[in-house]
């Protein structure tokens, strides 16, 4: 006997709340099952860690079934185009040579190397908190929304006073990564793209001019204008400059306020950090991205076809690797939903696996933990405004992060 199909929805407000009941429930099926609308859902660790790593399954935005119909109706769009150009919607070799560019710019010395320039922004953000016992503030516009776009904009050398701009263009594209946009936002996504190559076209214009090497921005012109955009193309350069912008803000502000939340609702974890933060930081920070992961999916279509347990996935299919509910797999981590800051090892896959493992993973680890070091240190009285209340996620399915989190000062 089959057993009947189990209604998953993501767009659930239950799922939004919570979305680890059904994630364990789905686990518990099977290895690969369909949502509502088809799509298929990969819950074990050891299927998206295989997932995203196996050459079978694609990445490329131009693979992508009915992408070819689509393509005529959408090549004047700006935001096709650029997206067209994204290392991360391009399999090798394309995303071999773009991602080769950019690597240095993240490897862990270099941004060992702005740790005291991360710690100036968050001691200058946290300076303009209330300080008056029983004030209250809402952590998300105030530290966890600008810290990550002042951070990307001095990596990238664009000025910060442009700050609110540009995070006003990079949250309306972030959506485009979920897997359910309505038609305004769509637009607004668009208009974005088209507004933000316009402001990079003027500032590539102005490093040209300085000619300075520096910032990731100078690097990459540099790489462009060093053989006339055979190593690296104009919308290549412009593409994947949007993309490091977009992918290294959302994420990472839910990191901050995500891993604030959890922090705030397990005291006893909360204490343990604050007796040991030099220790435990790095671990602490790696718990908070598995345990409530600012990414829920990731996405691969199916190019030739593949198996997860008994099912093969035919091709042209399109398979979400749910590595927030890997991430809460038993049979890889011990008590899943016990938030443990001592966890090791913690194999988790917030950052991906495989080729398109996260590029700013480094830097959004050293930003978190500035980030919390310096609250924890600053801030020992904060506290969760209204305890009883629940939080306020956003309303999206990928990323998982809250629309605000208001703090007490005890
Ligand atoms: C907590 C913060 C972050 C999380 C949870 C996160 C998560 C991820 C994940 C899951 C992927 C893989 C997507 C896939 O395989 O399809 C990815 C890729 C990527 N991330 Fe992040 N990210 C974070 C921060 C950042 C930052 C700070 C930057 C850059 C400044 C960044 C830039 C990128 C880029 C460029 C890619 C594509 C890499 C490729 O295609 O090779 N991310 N990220």
């Amino acid at each position: 006997m089959t057993t009947p199909p189990l209604a998953v929805d993501m767009r659930d407000p239950a799922f939004r709340n919570d979305p680890h009941p059904l994630l364990h429930a789905v686990r518990a099926r099977g290895r690969a099952e369909r949502d509502v609308v088809g799509i298929w859902l990969a819950t074990h660790h050891a299927d998206c860690s295989a997932g995203l790593r196996s050459n079978q399954l694609s990445r490329e935005v131009t693979r992508m079934p009915g992408y070819a119909q689509m393509r005529p109706y959408v090549a004047d769009s700006m935001l096709e185009r650029t997206c067209e150009r994204w290392m991360l919607f391009n399999d090798p070799p394309v995303h071999t040579r773009l991602r080769r560019l950019v690597n240095a710019a993240f490897k862990p010395a270099v941004v060992q190397a702005l740790r005291a320039r991360v710690a100036a922004i968050t001691a200058e953000l946290l300076a303009a908190l209330p300080t008056e016992p029983g004030a209250t503030f809402d952590l998300m516009p105030t530290l966890a929304q600008p810290l990550p776009v002042r951070v990307i904009c001095d990596v990238m050398g664009l000025p910060a006073e442009d700050f609110a701009q540009t995070k006003q263009w990079a949250d309306a594209l972030a959506l485009i990564v979920e897997p359910v946009i309505r038609r305004a936002e769509r637009e607004a996504a668009s208009r974005a793209g088209t507004e933000m190559v316009e402001y990079l076209r003027a500032h590539i214009a102005r490093q040209r001019a300085s000619g300075e090497r520096e910032s990731l921005l100078g690097t990459l012109v540099a790489a462009h204008d060093a053989d006339d955009g055979a190593l690296l193309s104009e919308d290549e350069l412009l593409g994947n400059l949007i993309l490091l912008f977009v992918a290294g803000h959302e994420t990472t502000t839910n990191l901050i306020g995500n891993g604030m939340l959890t922090l705030l609702r397990h005291p006893e974890a909360l204490a343990q950090l604050r007796a040991d933060p030099e220790t435990l930081m790095p671990g602490a920070v790696d718990e908070m991205l598995r345990y409530e992961s600012s990414v829920n999916m990731v996405a691969r279509h199916v190019v030739a076809p593949y198996a997860i347990g008994e099912t093969v996935v035919p091709s042209g299919d399109v398979v979400f690797f749910m590595t927030g509910a890997a991430n809460r797999d038993p049979a890889v981590f011990a008590e899943p939903d016990r938030f443990d800051i001592t966890r090791s090892p913690n194999p988790h896959l917030a950052f991906g696996a495989g080729i398109h493992y996260c590029v700013g993973a480094p830097l959004a680890r050293m930003e978190a933990e500035v980030a919390f070091g310096e609250l924890l240190r600053e801030r020992p009285g904060l506290a969760l405004a209204e305890p009883e209340t629940a939080p306020a996620w956003r309303k999206l399915i990928n990323l998982r992060g809250l629309e605000m989190l208001s703090l007490r000062e005890a």
